[in-house]
């Protein structure tokens, strides 16, 4: 077993303070960091456990959980071989804390790592809220997902998400079994207090759903 400091990402964690929460792997945007959405964490997911590793690619100096080839068009053999050293580290971090499996929650480039590690990696995830997500590979292979409880919240006026892409990936989830929840908001691809409570919602019915323990 590696201990907290020989984990592959570097990483925040801290620890829960009600058991009955699934932990929740936090994953930055493009430019963010392991510090980053720790104060969202504790928004929506107050008491839970968070695991907020910062992502190992870098454009531009800026850190990223895949490589892209422009914006918007990823570079998919990276996005696989990410999505697997992502999951990997969750099997560590799940070790070395002592902890159920996570329910990652995304923003933007990290909301596509985690929707990428559920259709590659499905064991690694109970779930996922995914903010401003798109698809992250054209071709997944089928996974199973049944009963995971996925939450899909897109901008209407996203510059950054194809309009139709976030319904393809609700429509892929959905058919490999995920319970999806998929909200639009009129907004762009930056988060606002509709997405903390929709989330914060969705995120607490979950404590409260030992399906979410799985
Ligand atoms: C991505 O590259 O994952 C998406 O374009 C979102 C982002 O800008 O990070």
């Amino acid at each position: 077993m590696k201990t907290a400091n020989e984990l592959s990402f570097i990483h925040r964690f801290q620890p829960g303070s009600e058991p009955g929460r699934p932990p929740i792997l936090l994953l930055h945007g493009t430019g963010g960091n392991e510090d980053d959405l720790l104060p969202l964490g504790g928004m929506i997911a107050p008491g839970a456990a968070l695991l907020s590793p910062c992502g190992k690619v870098l454009e531009g100096g800026m850190p990223r959980f895949f490589r892209r080839l422009s914006e918007g068009v990823f570079d998919e053999d990276d996005v696989r071989r990410r999505a697997h050293e992502l999951a990997d580290f969750v099997a560590e971090a799940r070790e070395a804390y002592d902890l159920p499996a996570p329910v990652a929650l995304g923003f933007s480039n990290g909301a596509n790592i985690a929707a990428a590690v559920l259709q590659l990696r499905p064991e690694a995830l109970a779930g996922a809220a995914l903010l401003r997500a798109m698809t992250p590979l054209r071709d997944p292979p089928s996974a199973d997902l049944a009963g995971k409880p996925v939450l899909i919240v897109s901008g209407a006026m996203d510059p950054i998400v194809p309009a139709d892409d976030p319904n393809r990936l609700a429509h892929l989830l959905e058919a490999a079994g995920a319970i999806v929840t998929h909200r639009v908001l009129p907004t762009g691809h930056g988060l606002s207090q509709t997405d903390v409570d929709l989330a914060r919602a969705w995120i607490g019915q979950l404590a409260s759903d030992p399906a979410a323990e799985r």
